[in-house]
């Protein structure tokens, strides 16, 4: 995403964010995400809104309860991205939860060992900890990517969804993400990204040490998802942002119209999914 701001045409305090994200050091910019995150979990208490992604259309959709059916469309994302990896009595990481909503769908229907959640908002942890208090093999703690709280192999599947477009220092998160891997552990990965940064990101997989056992990129489910959510995520905004803020809130919300779902139409940006494992 770095680079592309000021060419996307932005509102202004959108624009103004890219801007500065694209000059910002690299610690500067990750602070600049997690003061957005700190007050985006301020400020919205509702525990229904459980999800932060821009969601998937999929061609083979799971079975859910009827009390996950709301959240079908943002459940497909982590769905597919974890679909092809055993998560049965194992010990799970996810970097980035956000609200929990991912997180608590995985450790209620794919019944691993444990879950831990990691976020670096911390205003957002405690909103998690709160509502997902009754799950026994769920556990919501703060940390960061880049530097993460726990010992050498400690996790036999680490999984990443829609966070690390967020983070100041990509190798440093997947050496992180290596070294707490067991050896022949998977790290389910996906986001956005333009192909020029998804291709450095490529090499840096590698050069982290892992083996890439699939590659897919799967922008059409990802602009069907934004186009499926509209009418909602518009309503979220106008009912929580300030008027000045709207169209920011849209553009990163990626709502139909706006730049960044713009960017993903025309291929600027395109969303990917990668399965990797640590040989
Ligand atoms: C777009 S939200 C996605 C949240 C969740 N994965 C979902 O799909 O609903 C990105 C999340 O990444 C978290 N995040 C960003 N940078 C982080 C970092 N360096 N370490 C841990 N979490 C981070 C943010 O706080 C935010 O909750």
């Amino acid at each position: 995403m770095e680079g592309l701001g000021a060419k996307l045409g932005m509102g202004l305090p959108a624009r103004l964010f890219y801007i500065a994200l694209r000059i910002s050091p690299p610690n500067i910019r990750s602070r600049m995400w997690k003061s957005l995150y700190q007050r985006m979990a301020r400020s919205h208490k509702d525990p229904e809104f459980k999800f932060m992604n821009y969601g998937f259309k999929d061609n083979y959709p799971p079975t859910l309860s009827p009390e996950d059916e709301p959240n079908r469309i943002f459940i497909q994302l982590y769905h597919m991205n974890v679909r092809d990896t055993d998560l049965e009595g194992k010990e799970i990481l996810e970097i980035g939860s956000g609200r929990g909503g991912g997180a608590s769908w995985i450790s209620k229907t794919m019944n691993p060992k444990s879950l831990v959640a990691l976020d670096y908002s911390e205003k957002a942890v405690n909103r998690c900890i709160e509502w997902y208090s009754s799950q026994e093999n769920l556990i919501f703690l703060e940390g960061n990517a880049e530097n993460l709280p726990f010992e050498d192999e400690t996790f036999d599947v680490v999984y990443n969804v829609e966070s690390s477009h967020c983070y100041g220092n990509i190798p440093a998160f997947l050496d992180e993400t290596y070294r707490v891997l067991r050896k022949g552990g998977n790290f389910c990965w996906t986001d956005m990204r333009d192909q020029k940064t998804m291709d450095e990101m490529h090499e840096q997989f590698l050069h982290s040490g892992f083996s890439i056992e699939s590659r897919k990129e799967i922008t059409d489910n990802v602009l069907e998802a934004l186009s499926v959510i509209d009418t909602d995520r518009r309503e979220l905004i106008r009912n929580s942002a300030p008027p000045s803020l709207r169209k920011s809130f849209e553009t990163f919300g990626g709502v139909p119209g706006t730049p960044i779902f713009s960017a993903l139409e025309t291929g600027k940006i395109g969303y990917f999914r990668y399965l990797l494992s640590k040989p």
